[in-house]
């Protein structure tokens, strides 16, 4: 037992010197670890505050770029051909004005307006080799994944959370134009409404149309001859449906309705309902606004375009409850589109000039149901023509750029009256923000608003650090 002792004491005394050791070891290793990963966490949250302030530099710097004014470069053309100087004292030539050489199919300067094909905008090309990737071009042909240019006029935007998506519906006018009557407007048949997704907001996949176009019963609202335009889709979290509202009319646009359809799936297919007279009166341009806390208002042109009427919908977003207010009334304005920012309702609208563009305006308001205050025109940089022109285009949507407050794509459609399938679509930086904007009107009322401006540019992209995902 004792030798046992004997020879077990310096065994564990030297167990235990090793294990003092040991341990000492361990210790400092482990304060050593805790300094290194200390130092590692402070140079890493070096980096990030590094890093964060290089994006936002960048971001800093990328938003001044959008705000560049950049000028317009159209000129009207000399007049064509020689006039005698007798026919010139006859009766002397209106001077062309840009409009009228806009909506000139002939005009010398149309491939300003309409560039063609080959300056398309094309997702297909080799990522390496293309400095136009992610680039906007309005007013420029905008190629599909697959090729072809996009069809989804007088759209609007979903982003869908739980896919990771942004869907683009639009109006399909892939088909020929016609005037129904002779003094009646240029037309193409229902064909429906189609959906493109994306996760860029730039390269669009055709999920080809979610709702068709009734193509035998002539007493169905989407029969070929009627009409179905700027259809809008918004979510319904408590149903976990999509509803997409939409503009139906007859031939004579006298029929003035709204139109609701309903899907399960954001690529359809949208199972048709029925066409409504919301509040009981006439509806003829629309768009749907879905506010943060899930309710969803339908607005609308009426009493013959005079006024705009704002109404929340039903909790399922299938029909307007029977709360309306009068709008922008004797405004004589169409083409709404409505977004927020910090708790701010604003509104971009156009006049009523039927396929010709005309002049944008901006209107704010502190609650989405009103009152709401005409501001002024938006639009910056072009020249004066485009700018009271809304760059030669039509409001139909604004999306906000996830990760970047304040900033926002206007949607636009630039209507070929001559060819409505070769519409074109412009696409800008939208700002919110910069100094305070009186109404119109001035009514000696509170607040200023901030400025909403568009900014003109012939080629634009995104800042490199938006989130692509709301
Ligand atoms: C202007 C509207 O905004 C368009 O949606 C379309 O209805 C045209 N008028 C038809 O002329």
């Amino acid at each position: 037992m004792r030798m046992r002792n004997k020879y077990r004491k310096p065994t564990s005394f030297r167990f235990n010197a090793g294990s003092r050791c040991t341990l000492s070891i361990v210790v400092w290793g482990l304060v050593g670890c805790i300094l290194l990963v200390h130092l590692y966490s402070i140079i890493r949250q070096r980096n990030e505050v590094d890093g964060d302030i290089q994006i936002r530099a960048n971001q800093y710097h990328l938003m001044r770029e959008l705000e560049e004014v950049e000028a317009g470069g159209y000129q009207i053309p000399p007049p064509k051909g020689r006039r005698s100087p007798r026919a010139a004292k006859r009766r002397p030539k209106k001077p062309t004005t840009l409009i009228e050489e806009f909506l000139d199919e002939n005009s010398q300067i149309r491939h300003l307006f309409f560039p063609d094909l080959r300056t398309a905008i094309d997702p297909r090309k080799e990522k390496e080799e293309d400095t136009d990737r992610l680039y906007y071009y309005p007013g420029r042909v905008w190629l599909d994944t697959d090729g072809n240019p996009i069809q989804a006029h007088g759209g609007g935007i979903l982003y869908a959370k739980r896919l990771g998506k942004y869907y683009w519906y639009g109006e399909n006018k892939d088909g020929p134009t016609y005037h129904a009557h002779k003094r009646g407007a240029a037309r193409v048949d229902v064909i429906g409404v189609s959906c493109y997704s994306s996760t860029d907001l730039w390269t669009w996949k055709n999920e080809g149309i979610v709702l068709a176009g009734e193509e035998t019963n002539s007493t169905h609202d989407l029969y070929t001859l009627n009409v179905l335009e700027r259809p809008k889709v918004i979510y319904n979290d408590r149903t976990g449906k999509y509803v997409m509202w939409m503009h139906i009319d007859d031939a004579n646009y006298t029929k003035a309705s709204a139109g609701v359809a309903v899907s399960d799936f954001p690529t359809g297919p949208f199972e048709y309902l029925y066409s409504i007279s919301p509040h009981g009166f006439d509806s003829r341009d629309m768009t749907v606004f879905k506010d943060d806390d899930g309710t969803a208002y339908l607005i609308y042109s009426s009493e013959d375009n005079s006024e705009l009427h704002i109404g929340p919908l039903t909790y399922n977003y299938l029909d307007v409850t029977n709360v309306m207010r009068r709008i922008l009334v004797g405004q004589h304005r169409e083409a709404p589109a409505l977004f927020k920012h910090q708790g701010t309702y604003y509104m971009i609208t156009s006049g009523c000039t039927g396929w010709a563009p005309n002049e944008a305006l901006v209107h704010a308001a502190e609650s989405v149901m009103g009152p709401w205050e005409t501001m002024e025109n938006p639009c910056i940089g072009g020249n004066k023509v485009s700018r009271d022109a809304t760059f030669f285009s039509q409001s139909t949507f604004v999306v906000p750029v996830a990760g970047i407050p304040g900033l926002f794509i206007f949607m636009a459609d630039r209507w070929n009256p001559a060819e409505l399938r070769d519409s074109r679509y412009v696409w800008l930086p939208l700002r919110v923000g910069g100094a305070a904007d009186r109404p119109l009107e001035y009514s000696f009322g509170f607040p200023l608003w901030s400025r909403v401006s568009i900014f003109w540019h012939r080629r634009w992209r995104l800042p490199g650090g938006w989130s692509h995902y709301i």
